[in-house]
């Protein structure tokens, strides 16, 4: 997968603390570009600069505490990353959960709230910044192909708050694939959006699971990568300039998308999630 360096150019990762997120901001502090992790834990927040710094060698690495559960929030989290004064050249969007449950107090299911409508917020919330720069990119972490092939039957005008946890995480994945596919078709501005599977990356997702669980997170660990090679490539290839509304394997291959992607669905979702963006704050 190629590569380049991206000395002076600013990424913004949430989830930045741990998973995929600290794995993908690792890579690209190791590529000069500047990194500004996005974490709801001040302590998290430092333990992750720190292990950035000292895996790049790279010195300018930051983080933001913001939660970019509600629309507010993420809010908070793009005035930040405002005030630094540069732009930003990619967002990383890398938050997601496996085991929550439950409603949040906007009454939506708390796994989707955190699997899907996170990364809508936060995207929307950065958008001045990232129109502000040329060619910007946006990157939302997705699932295995294999998932992403057997997405059928899932709504697209808003979320049953009755929706089992396994749904939410399949509704969470085809909203995004719709989301990336609207943006493509309505960003005019070169700023592009891509779903990426990160293959297997070391995680704390089974950290708080009950015991069975965690012990499969643990086995799974020792055989996860600590880096996540495709975003390298998908933040810095020069060649993906203007390239949006895809999923990406872990190879960096596209990945053809299920037939719920279509323009009508995509337009639902949209207009579903900012209605449900507003419930939020
Ligand atoms: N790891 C893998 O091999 C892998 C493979 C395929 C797909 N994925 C997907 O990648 C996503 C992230 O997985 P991961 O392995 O990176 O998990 P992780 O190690 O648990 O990291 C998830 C991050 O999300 C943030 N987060 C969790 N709940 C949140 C909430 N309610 N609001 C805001 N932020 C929240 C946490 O940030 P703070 O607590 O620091 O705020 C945490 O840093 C998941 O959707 C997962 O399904 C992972």
């Amino acid at each position: 997968m190629r590569t380049e360096r991206m000395v002076g150019r600013t990424v913004v990762v949430s989830g930045g603390a741990s998973g995929v997120g600290l794995a993908a901001a690792k890579g690209l502090a190791r590529l000069g570009a500047r990194v500004i992790i996005v974490t709801r834990s001040e302590t998290n927040g430092r333990r992750a600069t720190d292990a950035i710094r000292l895996d790049s060698g790279f010195e300018d690495v930051d983080f933001v505490v913001g939660d970019v559960g509600s629309r507010s929030g993420a809010r908070l989290v793009a005035d930040s990353v405002a005030a630094g004064g540069r732009g930003v050249d990619v967002v990383i969007s890398a938050v997601g959960s496996v085991v929550e449950r439950g409603l949040t107090p906007a009454g939506v299911p708390r796994s989707f709230a955190t699997n899907y409508l996170a990364h809508f917020m936060l995207i929307r919330a950065m958008t001045p910044l990232l129109r502000a720069t040329p060619n910007s990119r946006v990157l939302i972490v997705g699932a295995a192909p294999a998932v992403i092939r057997r997405l059928r039957n899932v709504q697209v005008d808003g979320v049953d708050p009755g929706i089992t946890a396994s749904r939410a995480l399949t509704q969470s994945l085809a909203w995004k694939l719709l989301l990336a596919h609207h943006l493509e078709r309505t960003a005019p501005e070169g700023f592009t959006v891509n779903v990426f599977h990160p293959g297997l990356v070391r995680s704390n997702l089974l950290s708080s699971a009950p015991l069975a669980l965690r012990l499969v997170g643990a086995i799974s660990n020792r055989f996860a990568h600590t880096y996540c090679a495709v975003t390298d490539h998908l933040a810095s290839d020069p060649t993906l300039t203007g390239v949006g509304g895809r999923m990406f394997d872990n190879h960096g291959r596209s990945v053809t998308l299920p037939a719920v992607v279509t323009d009508v669905h995509a337009a639902s979702v949209w207009e579903a999630s900012i209605l449900l963006a507003d419930r939020t704050d």
